[in-house]
């Protein structure tokens, strides 16, 4: 199944001061605030919503196809992502603007200055996804947090090729429209939601959850450490519990790993309750690392989580397709 990932691709910089900003802003002086800040300590992590879920897919043994929009500096992270199975072919690469990038300094009181410049994603609505349906076809295309242009693009594209798509709204959901979330639910195969953003779609939109319901295949929630439900009309309700019991190291990236896991499974053409504990496992590694691309896919370990928290026989259909997987 080829999957196109649209969304963002980015680089987190977390710095560390070793001292306190309170001890460096001089109340009298904010007007004309000039300050430098020796920090010790950089960290570049890479992430991006659709980097991250592609991340998963390939290292499931998918090979997704991300369209997203870098910068000219975007090198080395291209070649850590191929290494991971992950096709950049349809990546746009910007002139002018750098890719996206999230930059916060954290001091010793864990208080934090921090900036996010969008960059090249401004520029992903120029990913035309005709031109890459008509060189290798798509099955879905994967909407995820983007340019708001961008993403109500591709959705279009999507549906004039009738390749069937998903929508992922996420963050995003809260600087889109009304018509804009419309715009990207309507008609989606599949609908992924935390539980805070499925109220805030409904809220948006002026939908109810019936019509939601009425307008998507399914509408996947998340729901942090309590697991996922699956919802369609007509259908009874599908829920999945998380895996239990994980040292939480930091909880970036979770959802897009849920993403991975439960897109992988349905491309194995596996139950939808299936579906959801490989995207629970999934998780459960990206919680248990530091950083959302900082998991390596183990497939002994992560069928034994499968085995222990879901029984065998959730085990023995994931099995096969982890099987000469590298690990
Ligand atoms: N504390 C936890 N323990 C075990 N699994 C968890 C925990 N928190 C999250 N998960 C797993 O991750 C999945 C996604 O979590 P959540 O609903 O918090 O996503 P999210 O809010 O979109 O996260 P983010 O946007 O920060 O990536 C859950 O369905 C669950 O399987
Ligand atoms: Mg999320």
């Amino acid at each position: 199944m080829r999957i196109a990932v649209t969304g963002s691709i980015a680089t987190d910089h977390l710095m560390a001061f070793p001292g306190r900003f309170v001890d460096q802003l001089l109340p009298d002086q904010l007007e004309h605030v000039s300050l430098s800040f020796l920090v010790d300590a950089l960290e570049v992590r890479r992430g991006g919503v659709a980097a991250n879920i592609a991340y998963g897919l390939g290292g499931l043994g998918l090979v997704p196809l991300l369209a997203g929009a870098v910068g000219p500096d975007f090198g080395e992270y291209e070649v850590w992502l191929k290494e991971h199975g992950v096709d950049t072919s349809a990546v746009y690469v910007s002139a002018e603007r750098q890719t996206a990038r999230f930059m916060c300094m954290t001091d010793q009181d864990s208080n934090q200055i921090a900036s996010f410049y969008a960059g090249a994603m401004a520029e992903a609505g120029r990913i035309d996804l005709r031109a890459v349906h008509a060189r290798t076809p798509l099955d879905l295309v994967l909407v995820s947090p983007n340019d708001p242009g961008a993403m109500v693009h591709h959705t279009e594209q999507a549906r004039e090729l009738g390749v069937p798509f998903a929508a992922d709204p996420s963050q995003q959901l809260a600087r889109l429209s009304g018509a804009e979330v419309r715009q990207l639910v309507d008609g989606a195969r599949w609908l992924f939601t935390n539980e805070y953003e499925s109220a805030l779609l409904r809220e948006r939109a002026e939908w109810s959850h019936a019509d939601v319901l009425g307008r998507v295949g399914a509408w996947v929630t998340t729901l942090g450490a309590q697991g996922v439900r699956i919802d369609r009309a007509g259908e009874p309700t599908i829920t999945v519990r998380a895996v239990p019991d994980v040292t939480a190291e930091d909880p970036t990236g979770v959802g897009d790993a849920f993403r991975s896991g439960f897109l992988a499974a349905l491309s194995w053409q596996l139950p939808l309750e299936n579906a959801a504990q490989l995207g629970c496992a999934m998780s459960a590694l990206v919680l248990a690392a530091v950083g959302s691309q900082s998991y390596e896919i183990q497939p002994a370990a992560l069928l034994d989580t499968i085995r222990t928290v879901y029984g065998d026989d959730a085990a023995a259909l994931v099995g096969p397709h982890l099987q000469g997987r590298p690990s």
